[in-house]
């Protein structure tokens, strides 16, 4: 079976980088190039974090740097979750590699315009870097496989009781992201948030004596601190590899076709994925919305991502 070929967008951050760890190094995914947005903390941070993340575990894919701030809206970061690094935990050798001088708008283009119609875009973070390049070459969007994207929620969110943070972070790119045509398939709160990754979890994974296992669990330990002082929650839902999870396991994920719009332009709710779960508006479903996960399996797939790395 050919592999599956990804780019991954992201903003690392803790569970990013989970997210790199799983797609590197499985034979099923070939990981062309990693494109990073600000989000979680700063451009230069996350960019410097992605970089950290595949030196440490020797994976030699491209890094490209995208937008440091949203389309229009003020720039926002998590630093209370993932530490003034974006990334705080680990301790990483001083850096040998960079990012490549493309910018990550211009990659994505010509990669997806250069293709066969193959790739699949998994993106993790705000959808800045995505929505550019639609509005940049419209021509992309039948191009793109699918988008299998971490963001949104069909329930309540985790910024504001409406909005997730990828989404609120850039409503308006997220606007163009699914307003485009595009298959996407979102995997929201509603499903991330019964991967708990409990005490349990991670010494499970600290068992895996292998690079893969130490960063999982430094990078977890200290996820787990902020989780608890800022929600009072003993392991925090692990969002971002639910994404690169769903592609190697179709069964994952129970999805239901929904209408979506994203609120771009109420004050209380803004950012909110508007899911139409009932059809009330008798319009076309434009998203797959994962609407339940087996909890099991995700940590079997995360077991393995590790061990991979033998
Ligand atoms: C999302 O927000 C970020 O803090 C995480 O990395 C994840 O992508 C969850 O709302
Ligand atoms: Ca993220």
């Amino acid at each position: 079976m050919e592999p599956i070929k990804i780019i991954q967008d992201c903003d690392p951050g803790h569970d990013d980088a989970i997210a790199i760890l799983l797609a590197g190094r499985n034979p099923r995914i070939q990981q062309l190039g990693i494109t990073v947005v600000a989000g979680n903390q700063t451009l230069d941070r996350t960019t410097v974090n992605a970089l950290n993340v595949c030196q440490y575990l020797g994976l030699d894919v491209p890094v490209y740097a995208g937008c440091d701030r949203p389309m229009i809206r003020d720039k926002v970061t998590a630093g209370d979750i993932h530490g003034k690094t974006g990334l705080d935990g680990p301790d990483f050798a001083p850096l040998t590699r960079q990012a490549e001088k493309k910018h990550a708008v211009s990659y994505l283009i010509d990669t997806l315009m250069a293709s066969d119609g193959d790739i699949m875009l998994l993106p993790t973070g705000p959808l800045t870097n995505i929505g550019m390049a639609m509005r940049l070459e419209p021509r992309i969007v039948p191009k793109i496989k699918r988008i299998v994207l971490m963001g949104g929620s069909f329930s309540y969110g985790n910024v504001s009781p409406a909005a997730e943070f990828n989404i609120m972070a850039d409503a308006d790119a997220a606007h163009v992201v699914f307003s485009s045509g595009c298959p996407i398939t979102m995997v929201g709160l509603d499903v991330t948030r019964k991967v708990l990754c409990l005490p349990s979890a991670v010494e499970r994974m600290a068992k895996i004596d292998n690079p893969a296992g130490r960063l999982f669990t430094d990078l977890m330990r200290f996820f787990n601190k902020t989780q608890k002082e800022v929600f009072g929650w003993e392991g925090g839902p692990l969002h971002d590899p639910v994404t690169i999870a769903s592609i190697l396991d179709p069964d994952l994920l129970k999805t239901q076709p929904m209408h979506t719009e994203i609120d771009i332009r109420s004050v209380q709710s803004y950012g909110r994925t508007n899911c139409d779960v009932f059809g009330y508006l008798k319009k076309e479903p434009n998203v797959d919305v994962a609407v339940d996960i087996d909890v099991p399996r995700f940590w079997d797939i995360i077991e393995q991502g590790i061990r991979n790395y033998a």
